[in-house]
């Protein structure tokens, strides 16, 4: 019996579902069940009528399964960590607050939007503090609706969507740590110093190549990459809206892509071209391999749960706040 045979019938016999996000290699997401943005990828297992999921992709979504649905036993076939979600912890949050006091800016004064590339302990920080959680498809309605509290938002961990959505509303910004205290006091957005060092290869000198190479293609880029690239492009958006957008375009538009390399090689074979001169892999993303699913299946039937997904209730119960504030309100 071949590799993915093998991972059907155990997946059948042990009442599991596997979860893939769209970066994740062409093997594991053609065995997919579900496959999605990290919103999507989030209600649609949630929703699941299977209890065991094998979830492929980096661990704050493994991690957000667990939050929303804990009774659920999820396991990750790769302890794989979204580099972004690695730059803040809870001590780096904390920090943030008291670098924001020293300024004159009371915990009163600002509400945190987390985006959903953070790992547990800091979508509690944010619930103990009455924030929201994002993701790329929803942060402008999120930031819409925490804006109505009339107070400054701290924006983590990524300043490069924290200032998209600025620039977007026409609001001040401010790298904290970065910029002048005077900037950050008279800021309303507050970006934590946090970034995707895949979105980073993307360039507005790349759109340039493109659009003097071929001066009708459309450039789309995911809201991770630099303002200045988001900024000269035709659409942003999240991996799914990316995806979407690209299928309803003629198949002659030609159309460059900024955002991970695995996503943009499967969308279409013609017409279609990587928005950069590197190639942009997501490295960890990349570490799950049919092997890593088919271990962790044999693994769980053979009662070995190495690769369970465990959390503190009480650090689950304040990121549940935080994380099921955003679900209502997309
Ligand atoms: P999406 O929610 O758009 O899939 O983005 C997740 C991510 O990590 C992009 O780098
Ligand atoms: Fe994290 Fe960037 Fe990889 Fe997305 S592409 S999972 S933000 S490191």
């Amino acid at each position: 019996m071949n590799k993915i045979m093998q991972i059907k019938k155990l997946k059948n016999e042990l009442g599991a579902v596997i979860a893939a996000h769209f970066y994740q290699k062409d093997e594991v997401v053609n065995i997919a069940d579900i496959t999605g943005d990290s919103l999507e990828l989030a209600k649609k297992t949630r929703d699941s009528d299977k209890d065991l999921v094998v979830f492929c992709g980096v661990s704050f979504m493994g991690q957000s399964v667990k939050i929303l649905a804990p009774h659920k036993r999820v396991f990750m076939p790769k302890a794989a960590c979204c580099s972004m979600a690695r730059m803040i912890d809870s001590n780096y949050f904390d920090d943030s607050i008291s670098l924001m006091e020293e300024y004159g800016i009371t915990q009163d004064d600002i509400i945190p939007v987390t985006y959903i590339n953070s790992n547990a302990e800091v979508k509690a920080k944010v619930g103990a503090m009455n924030g929201f959680v994002c993701t790329s498809s929803n942060a402008a309605q999120i930031m819409q609706h925490a804006q109505k509290e009339h107070k400054k938002i701290f924006f983590l961990p990524d300043k490069c969507l924290g200032q998209n959505l600025a620039i977007k509303n026409k609001q001040k910004y401010a790298v904290l740590g970065i910029d002048s205290k005077t900037k950050v006091t008279e800021a309303d957005i507050i970006c934590y110093n946090g970034f995707c060092s895949v979105h980073q290869l993307f360039t507005p000198h790349d759109i340039d190549f493109y659009r003097q190479k071929y001066p009708d293609i459309l450039i789309v880029v995911h809201p991770e990459c630099d303002p200045k690239v988001c900024e000269k492009a035709d659409f942003v958006g999240s991996t799914s809206q990316i995806i979407a957008f690209i299928q309803s375009l003629d198949e002659e538009q030609k159309v460059a892509v900024g955002t991970e390399y695995n996503l943009v090689k499967r969308l279409r074979s013609k017409n279609t071209f990587v928005l950069s001169s590197t190639k942009p892999e997501c490295p960890t993303m990349n570490e799950t391999s049919l092997d890593d699913v088919l271990n962790v299946l044999e693994a769980y039937k053979k009662g070995d749960f190495y690769a369970e997904i465990t959390l503190d209730e009480h650090v689950r119960l304040l990121a549940f706040k935080a994380l099921n504030r955003m679900l209502e309100l997309s």
